[in-house]
């Protein structure tokens, strides 16, 4: 790699449709100490960058690189910290908001965004762990402190946060119900072993309760306030409802009144992650876990970076059920 080297990378130059993410030849990025520069050869799809591209996202500047996770080799490493061509996923902290991102040949982030792995997966798969694992990780363990046994309800089921979720929670012995709107996505929902799949029409405290009496023990609300007041009534006293998602992209509450709001005994808290989140342990034995075949990796579909406007029009309209990755 000389100076001269440019790169293909996704540019968003100001918010609007799919149509305004386009492929662009930059300048390779080039690392102080401290950073890494990782040749990326896959990235997952975020709703965080759906906010950016629609304009809702706060504090991103453009043009600018989108891409809040990457995951590839290290490129160049000025402060040593990491070996070149050692496998890694890079994710949060600003990627793709406040500094360019991972939808690019190469991205360079601070060595504290970095989590080394080793792994003969292909980087399809590879692609789609790390910010979905971290989040469902942090919010089953910071979140929700869940346990062997416990009975689980997510909201949003078939997003890619909430099948993690649902996979990580049946690897505890957790019994899961995860909601859809759609009937259509419920096999999808049952091929990762969710216990029961719920229609969610918005009301579904009652038929959370016939299912688990009293309510289940922990709760993660991916959809938002529209359905946070109905996941709070299908929690037993003392059990948790974690805010981790807006899917629904409304987030918050009206005139907030505690003892109104909240049935009573019912604890709620909120969940917002970051690399450190997700220890370079805990991503090592899931990805040991997917290489042993006892856990799947819950991906939709496989995209080229040129179709990429393609694969946030389809992240846009919802149909997808699991994670969307784009290869390099
Ligand atoms: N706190 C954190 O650190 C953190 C980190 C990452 C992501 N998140 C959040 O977690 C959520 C999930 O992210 P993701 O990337 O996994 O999402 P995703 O895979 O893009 O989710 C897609 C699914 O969302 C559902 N959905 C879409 N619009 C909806 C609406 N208006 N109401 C209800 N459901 C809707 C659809 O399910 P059905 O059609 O099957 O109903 C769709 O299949 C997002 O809100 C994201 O911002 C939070």
């Amino acid at each position: 790699m000389t100076d001269t080297d440019t790169m293909r990378a996704v540019v968003l130059d100001r918010p609007g449709p799919p149509a305004s993410l386009v492929v662009r030849e930059l300048a390779i990025p080039r690392p102080d100490v401290g950073e890494v520069l990782v040749a990326v050869k896959a990235f997952g799809l975020n709703r965080s960058e759906l906010h950016t591209r629609l304009g809702l996202a706060e504090g991103v500047t453009f043009p600018r690189v989108l891409g809040i996770e990457a995951t590839g080799l290290v490129a160049k490493c000025p402060g040593g910290e990491l070996e070149v061509g050692r496998q890694v996923a890079a994710m949060m902290g600003g990627m793709g908001r406040v500094y360019d991102g991972g939808y690019a040949e190469y991205t360079c982030v601070p060595v504290a965004q970095v989590i080394p792995f080793r792994s003969a997966l292909d980087w399809g798969t590879l692609g789609a762990v790390p910010e979905m694992l971290q989040t469902a990780h942090g919010s089953l363990t910071i979140g929700l402190d869940a346990r062997e046994g416990d009975t689980i309800l997510i909201r949003g089921g078939t997003s890619s946060v909430g099948m993690a979720a649902a996979v990580l929670a049946k690897q505890r012995n957790m019994t899961v119900l995860s909601t859809t709107r759609r009937a259509a996505k419920a096999p999808a929902l049952r091929d990762i072993g969710v216990d029961h799949v719920i229609i969610d029409d918005g009301d579904i405290a009652a038929e959370v309760r016939t299912l688990v009496p009293g309510g289940v023990d922990a709760a993660l609300e991916l959809v938002g306030t529209p359905t946070l007041p109905d996941t709070l009534r299908s929690t037993r006293v003392h059990g948790v409802v974690c805010f981790t998602g807006m899917l629904s992209n409304e987030w918050t509450v009206e005139n907030f009144y505690p003892i109104d709001y909240l049935p009573r005994g019912v604890r709620l808290t909120a969940y917002g992650g970051d690399a450190g989140d997700l220890p370079s342990a805990v991503l090592q034995e899931f990805l040991d876990s997917v290489e042993a075949g006892t856990v799947s990796v819950p991906i939709d579909r496989t995209f080229d970076i040129t179709e990429i406007a393609e694969a946030h029009a389809l992240m846009e309209a919802g149909t997808a059920a699991g994670k969307l990755v784009v290869t390099i």
